[in-house]
């Protein structure tokens, strides 16, 4: 099955309600895969308790990405679409992987650095492995393409590193992945502060858009969004605002950055960031609607979980037993 197909792997963390970030990097560029590749999209609740978690929060946000996966349009009868926690060879490899990692490698990790600084009260161990962790879940499936936003580059090349690291020292016994990172939509920044990247965990709601925010909501937030002193819609330095917003803005259209210059030539900022907020919800809007038609069946989710988590599981299963046997573990004979 998985043996003529090249794969693809990702994942989402369920550490918060998804943001447009989350789907213009990632999300909406899954499903152009799935004819080609054997894909799995995975959601990442291990790597979510990296991070205090509140556990009946953590455990509907599990459902509600899967369930999201699927109403971005990933077919789940195409498309492994499976709970890290389900399968897990992910726990076992990422403790193999720990040991071909080094201090020195994690400790330059940007993700790192940046969230030690947030929770302060929290540097765990998880968290400064989770780039291992990353690599086991990429690795487990053999993977060849990784769609990625580019603030999962660092962690990507770490991950190729120490599949090269490993084939060097017992023979081929991992594909090196590539990342795949598409030109816009890689990097959605903060409606507030346009220098940081959007992100789930925002503590002000102003900043973030969300996959399922109302329609009022959302142009409200991109009413409010930060532009800069001056008064032409063009893109570069110094306005980062702006350009921001119309990299959102082609994302969702899929006009090119000149082509919506000159669509709002002239024009206020007051009518592009409505123009903005409208394109943006209206785009959303189906996926809000299919999302709550999943989310008001339980037990379809449960039994896409299952299948999920099952065929995951074969193919994981068969790294885990050519791993163990490269490193020297001894195999259990019945
Ligand atoms: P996470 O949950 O933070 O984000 C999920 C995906 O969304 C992308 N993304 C963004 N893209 C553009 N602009 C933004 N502002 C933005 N914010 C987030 C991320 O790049 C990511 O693709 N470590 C990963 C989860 C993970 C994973 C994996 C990914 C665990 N194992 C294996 C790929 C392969 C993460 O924290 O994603």
């Amino acid at each position: 099955m998985y043996n003529d197909k090249k794969v693809v792997f990702s994942g989402v963390q369920p550490s918060g309600n998804l943001t447009i970030g989350n789907y213009l990097g990632a999300i909406r560029n899954f499903s152009a895969f799935s004819e080609e590749y054997h894909c799995y999209y995975c959601v990442v609740d291990m790597h979510a308790i990296t991070v205090r978690q509140i556990p009946a929060e953590l455990r509907k946000r599990t459902y509600e990405t899967l369930a999201l996966y699927m109403a971005c349009g990933l077919d789940p009868q195409k498309n492994t679409l499976f709970v890290q926690s389900h399968v897990p060879q992910h726990a076992e490899l990422g403790w193999i992987l720990d040991c071909y990692t080094m201090f020195g490698e994690l400790s330059r990790m940007t993700q790192f650095k940046d969230k030690s600084a947030k929770n302060a009260d929290n540097i765990n161990a998880g968290l400064f492995t989770y780039p291992s962790l990353m690599a086991a879940d990429i690795l487990l499936y053999q993977t060849e393409l990784v769609p990625v936003g580019s603030d999962q580059k660092q962690h990507l090349e770490l991950a190729r590193d120490i599949a090269n690291r490993f084939n060097q020292i017992y023979g081929e016994t991992f594909v090196v992945p590539d990342g795949y990172i598409t030109k816009d939509g890689a990097r959605i920044m903060s409606l507030q502060e346009p220098a940081k990247k959007m992100s789930k965990s925002d503590a002000n709601e102003n900043a973030v858009v969300r996959i399922l925010d109302s329609k009022d909501d959302i142009i409200k937030k991109f009413k409010r969004a930060v532009t800069d002193s001056g008064n032409e819609i063009i893109h570069g330095e110094g306005k980062e605002g702006i350009t921001n917003l119309l990299n959102i803005y082609t994302c969702f259209t899929g006009k090119t950055i000149e082509e919506a210059e000159k669509e709002f030539a002239g024009k206020g900022y007051g009518e592009f960031k409505l123009a903005v907020g409208e394109v943006c919800a209206d785009s959303l809007a189906p996926v809000r609607d299919e999302f709550a038609r999943l989310m008001a069946d339980k037990a379809y989710l449960e039994q896409v979980m299952a299948q999920g988590a099952e065929s995951a599981y074969r193919h994981a299963r068969r790294t885990m037993s050519k791993v163990r046997r490269k490193i020297g573990f001894t195999e259990l004979k019945h």
